[in-house]
């Protein structure tokens, strides 16, 4: 597209007569779907606006049957692509946010197909598909902020704060697993030149107050929490590691220590998130989720959202599913499909 997209939607916004209004637009929409290019250039100063919001937005101005109607769309268009309505929390312009259809707002998540690109990997037991931190990263944090994950593992959070611009603190019991991530990430290009820190330790303990310092920082703009569920998948001998545990209460009660560790250092308002599943034990299903829920909960933080998501089978499982079916029926039981994210605030 040559032309400069706001000057050619101002101009038709000044004319009175809706058929040659529509014919504009009818001429304007012909040359965006001409376009080979996902984003379309609005104007000289190298800002891009997504086709298929565009189209979107042309289509119902072409539609619209009064003149009213039609200036109102033409003005919101307008709007979008020259004013942006910023929040504290994320880089999203609500202006546009038809745009970001790609942001879950459901809670409902039916995840498919893992992103399995660059260095993420299915490989380390027990790690969350990348998007679940795409999406949180995008949803609640700016560009350049800081975000802390507590329980590293295959350093999902941070490989996805690399490529999204956030800054990012990674706290990992074993120190092997944590050399191992250190090395493969490092493997990504860091397009924004943002800070990745990897911690060594025990994140109930771990002393945050001496280290952020030397990072420059005083807290951070979101942490997300992804904790053993308790003993399911064991992750080291540590008696420190939470998979270690001997009983629910023990399990929380080390948890809870997580959170007075690490919450104190999350800016007020600003958002937390957990990911954790139930567990059955001796023909019992304990609701571990929401026990960890609670332990947020009772330190203050404001539950904003439960999500429901789909669980990885693993295959082992696939392997057995008739008998987990045969087991499930016979025991009066329901097999797990589902895991837990809470999201919380703070106040
Ligand atoms: C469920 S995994 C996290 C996986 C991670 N989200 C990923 O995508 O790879 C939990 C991790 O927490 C670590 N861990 C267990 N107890 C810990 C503790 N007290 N402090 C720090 N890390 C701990 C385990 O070694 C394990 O790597």
């Amino acid at each position: 597209m040559k032309q400069d997209l706001v000057k050619t939607i101002s101009f038709l916004q000044e004319k009175t007569n809706l058929l040659e209004i529509k014919e504009g637009f009818v001429e304007l929409l012909s040359q965006i779907k001409k376009s080979k290019n996902k984003n379309i250039l609005i104007n000289h100063d190298s800002s891009f606006v997504a086709k298929e919001f565009l189209i979107g937005e042309i289509n119902q101005i072409v539609e619209t049957q009064t003149i009213e109607r039609t200036k109102y769309y033409i003005k919101r268009l307008k709007k979008s692509l020259t004013e942006t309505k910023s929040n504290k929390i994320n880089d999203l312009n609500l202006n546009r946010w038809k745009e970001y259809d790609d942001l879950i707002t459901d809670s409902l998540w039916i995840l498919d197909k893992r992103d399995k690109s660059g260095v993420h990997h299915a490989g380390y037991w027990g790690n969350f598909i990348p998007q679940i931190p795409n999406q949180f990263l995008r949803r609640f944090t700016k560009k350049g902020e800081w975000v802390l994950d507590p329980f590293l593992g295959s350093g999902t959070t941070l490989i996805e704060a690399q490529r999204l611009g956030r800054n990012a603190v990674g706290i990992e019991l074993s120190k092997k697993v944590l050399d191992q991530t250190r090395k493969m990430i490092l493997k990504e290009k860091n397009p924004h030149s943002i800070n990745l820190e990897f911690l060594n330790g025990d994140s109930s303990d771990i002393e945050l107050k001496n280290i952020l310092p030397d990072l420059g920082i005083k807290s951070f703009q979101f942490q997300i929490f992804h904790p053993p569920y308790w003993d399911i998948i064991k992750f080291s001998e540590n008696k420190s590691d939470l998979s270690n545990t001997k009983s629910i209460d023990e399990f929380l009660n080390g948890f809870g220590k997580v959170l007075d560790n690490c919450l104190p250092y999350l800016d007020k308002k600003r958002f937390a998130a957990v990911v954790i599943s139930d567990k059955y034990t001796n023909g019992e299903w304990i609701p571990l989720g929401f026990y960890v829920m609670q332990e947020f909960v009772k330190r203050g933080m404001i539950l904003k959202s439960t999500i429901v998501k789909n669980f990885d089978e693993t295959t082992a499982k696939r392997n057995q599913k008739e008998l987990w079916r045969y087991r499930a029926l016979a025991g009066g039981f329901y097999v797990f499909k589902h895991e837990y994210i809470f999201i919380f605030q703070k106040k």
